[in-house]
């Protein structure tokens, strides 16, 4: 039998990667906690909840228990939210063998204890002879898009060449391309920072702001980026890069983006916003009070973060920390 591919998780990013991976011809598992989901895999080979319109090889099937999933596994995929990867990398731990050759995390966040990004938590969580096989995704790339086709872009960014150019290898494709960089920290802040300043150009769409509101805003978010980015001890270019950059435009531009519509939605909003707007999980909102703290321990400066940490913790006008941000804004 062809080694398996493991998939943690079976929402949208998890199927996008499943249906991109079956081409090899290798068993492409994913670890599915939702039975009504898993039912929906294995009878219809279907996942009407995450990705619609899709049919899945047979040889991609979905399991809840993590022995199966992994079993034989040599190549595994973070697909989950923010919030769940500690839990789901502790809960496979002990199924990770030796046999593994790499381990790649598409999840952006901050790790609320050390304010380190999630792939570099994650990679502290693995036995320490797979640690150098733990690599990221970063990049615009939007699931239901890559899904269906659309030219996308990665990049993917470890310690060690060899897992990079593995990883970069089993994705490609003719629409999808990938980059290597040995910027782990550089492209794993980049990702969890996009979030937070993807709401402030939802804000934008809110406050009616049309475009020269939001290139003013990009760009100064990519200028905050970098500066958090170097004080960590990343590299400057990464932020202007697929995972700054890059993200940043897809998730503030894109109408589907969730921290966006969230940024647009919080503009008059009378009260609290539940934190997922039935939209899935909006990770911008606990990765703006990480990022905030992260910049104050590294000593950078980022005003733009900061007035988006004052709109998510106020109760009402949620927007006027914002507003007084452009009316105050300096441009030297
Ligand atoms: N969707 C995209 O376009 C996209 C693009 C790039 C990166 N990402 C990243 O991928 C990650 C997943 O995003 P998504 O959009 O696929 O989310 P999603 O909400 O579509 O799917 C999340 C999946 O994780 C599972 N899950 C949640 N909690 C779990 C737990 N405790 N244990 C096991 N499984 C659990 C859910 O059942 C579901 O299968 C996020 O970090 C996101 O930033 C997503």
């Amino acid at each position: 039998m062809k080694s398996p591919i493991a998939i943690l998780g079976a929402g949208n990013m998890a199927s996008a990667l499943a249906l991109n991976l079956a081409r090899h011809k290798r068993p492409v598992r994913l670890y599915c906690i939702e039975p009504d989901v898993e039912e929906d895999l294995r009878k219809n080979a279907c996942n009407t909840k995450y990705m619609a319109g899709h049919r899945f090889p047979k040889h991609v099937t979905a399991s809840n228990d993590l022995a199966v999933v992994l079993k034989d596994a040599e190549d595994v995929f973070v697909a989950v939210p923010s919030f769940a990867v500690a839990e789901v990398m502790e809960k496979a731990k002990p199924y990770l063998s030796s046999k593994i050759k790499s381990i790649a995390s598409i999840t952006k966040g901050l790790d609320p204890k050390t304010l380190k990004p999630l792939v570099v938590a994650e990679a502290e969580l693995v036995p320490s002879s797979l640690r150098k096989k733990v690599c990221t995704l970063g990049g615009p790339a939007i699931a239901t898009e890559m899904a269906k086709g659309s030219p996308t872009g990665f990049v993917i960014a470890g310690r060690d060449k060899a897992t990079l150019n593995r990883v970069k290898k089993l994705l490609e494709t003719d629409h999808l391309k990938c980059a290597t960089s040995l910027d782990l920290l550089g492209v794993g802040l980049a990702s969890a920072l996009k979030n937070p300043y993807a709401i402030a150009l939802g804000m934008c769409d809110g406050l009616k702001h049309p475009t020269n509101a939001k290139a003013l805003l990009l760009t100064i978010a990519i200028e905050e980026m970098e500066h958090v980015l170097v004080k960590a001890g990343a590299k400057l270019e990464t932020a202007s890069g697929l995972a700054g950059l890059g993200d940043l435009i897809v998730t503030g531009m894109s109408p589907h983006g969730r921290n966006r519509t969230y940024g647009e939605r919080l503009v008059g909003a009378k009260s609290k916003l539940p934190a997922d707007l039935g939209l899935g999980t909006v990770e911008g909102i606990a990765a703006t009070g990480l990022a905030l703290k992260l910049a104050r321990n590294v000593k950078a400066r980022a005003p733009l973060l900061e007035s988006i940490d004052r709109c998510l913790s106020k109760r009402d006008n949620f927007e006027r920390p914002f507003v007084d941000y452009l009316k105050n804004l300096t441009l030297v």
